[in-house]
């Protein structure tokens, strides 16, 4: 099969050429799709996409012209993906369902810790031979409630770790049916009311989109830390900013950001105009952002290359991805029921 990858990135292509081995025809390159660089897919049988990448319906259409008929996505969120219109179109889906979401639990916990323990402070003031204790203290993690909002792959690994931390872990996911027996499951508004700490996991969908907003937060301890490895949009922004600067939340740390599209995995520190949101947020001392690294590790990229390759495979042989298929209308050998995304959101910013 003939397949353009978009968005590459120098350090996966090794991990790609690894599990492709010479079966497809891939072409790798580092722009990311959209109606600007669609014209790259023309010839080939199919796409392969990250979460930056457009893949709105005008996008879609150009691909349907140029009879791509597959969409690959290396990554478990499809937020970035019209998945109706293109399963009209009559284009396959695939995504990544899971791979290695310890990766993505462990940077939450960076987070945590980092924020907690004032890391960058401590350091920033050390590299200038201040070692004064002086802004530095923190809490311990045992005995802390911590409210998980999702309870998948990701959140299952992060609760593990809490619980060894001595954590009281709280699960808010209204779609799952097994907990273990060292979380207890609450519903959203006792998650908000007891945690010291609310991390969130959930996908971005309509009945997720900014569900952290001015009214949730009201509801949260003003102590609370936030920490958000999901999807930005499941933050309003501008509500979160005022809600740091008016002193109703503790801390808040974050690898994704509602209008990262197109800022996120660039070097922009040379832009003579920043984003003005993230910049308000980023200046406020109680706030970390990592660019969307959670993902970053060795054993993830190597499980994103196999699984994508693995999905042009089953096109390939005329077969559904099965786990990995993201059509909204079911294959009949599709075992996967997700909830439908959401069309890319464009975001509006009031501040
Ligand atoms: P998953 O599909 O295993 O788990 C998502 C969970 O959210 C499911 O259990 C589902 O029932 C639950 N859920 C759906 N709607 C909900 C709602 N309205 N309220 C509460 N729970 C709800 O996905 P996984 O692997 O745990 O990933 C979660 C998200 O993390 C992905 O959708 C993606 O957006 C993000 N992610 C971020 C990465 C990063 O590098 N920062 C890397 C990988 C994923």
């Amino acid at each position: 099969m003939k397949a353009v990858v978009y968005s590459i990135k120098p350090f996966e292509k090794e991990y790609l050429a690894k599990a492709n081995e010479k079966k497809h025809d891939i072409t790798l390159i580092s722009n990311p799709l959209g109606i600007d660089t669609v014209s790259f897919a023309q010839g080939k049988d199919a796409v392969v996409v990250f979460t930056n990448d457009d893949v709105s319906a005008p996008v879609i259409e150009k691909l349907k012209k140029f009879g791509v008929k597959y969409i690959a996505t290396r990554s478990v969120g499809l937020d970035h993906i019209d998945c109706d219109y293109a399963t009209q179109a009559g284009i396959k889906i695939a995504n990544v369902p899971s791979y290695s979401p310890q990766s993505i639990a462990e940077h939450a916990v960076a987070l945590m810790m980092a924020l907690n323990r004032k890391i960058f402070l401590a350091i920033q003031n050390a590299k200038e031979f201040n070692f004064s204790l002086d802004g530095l203290q923190g809490f311990t993690m045992y005995g802390k409630v911590v409210g998980l909002i999702g309870f998948g792959a990701i959140a299952q690994y992060l609760a593990r770790i809490l619980h060894g931390f001595g954590c009281t872990v709280l699960v808010y996911d209204p779609y799952c049916q097994d907990f273990p027996e060292y979380v207890k499951q609450v519903n959203l508004d006792e998650l908000y009311r007891q945690s010291n700490i609310i991390s969130l996991h959930t996908p971005l969908t309509a009945q997720t989109k900014h569900i952290i907003n001015t009214e949730s937060i009201s509801k949260m301890r003003k102590d609370v830390m936030l920490i958000n490895t999901g999807r930005g949009a499941l933050i309003n922004t501008v509500d979160l900013l005022h809600a740091i600067r008016n002193g109703r939340i503790g801390s808040f740390g974050a690898d994704v950001y509602e209008n990262e599209k197109r800022l996120f995995f660039e070097d922009h520190h040379n832009d003579e105009h920043k984003d003005q949101l993230l910049q308000s947020l980023m200046n406020m001392p109680n706030v970390i952002v990592t660019p969307h690294q959670a993902f970053l590790t060795t054993e993830a990229l190597r499980d994103i290359a196999a699984q994508t390759i693995k999905n042009l495979d089953h096109w390939q042989l005329g077969e559904c991805t099965g786990e990995s298929c993201a059509c909204t209308v079911e294959c009949e050998d599709s075992k996967k029921n997700r909830e439908k995304p959401i069309k890319p959101i464009g975001v509006d910013i009031m501040y």
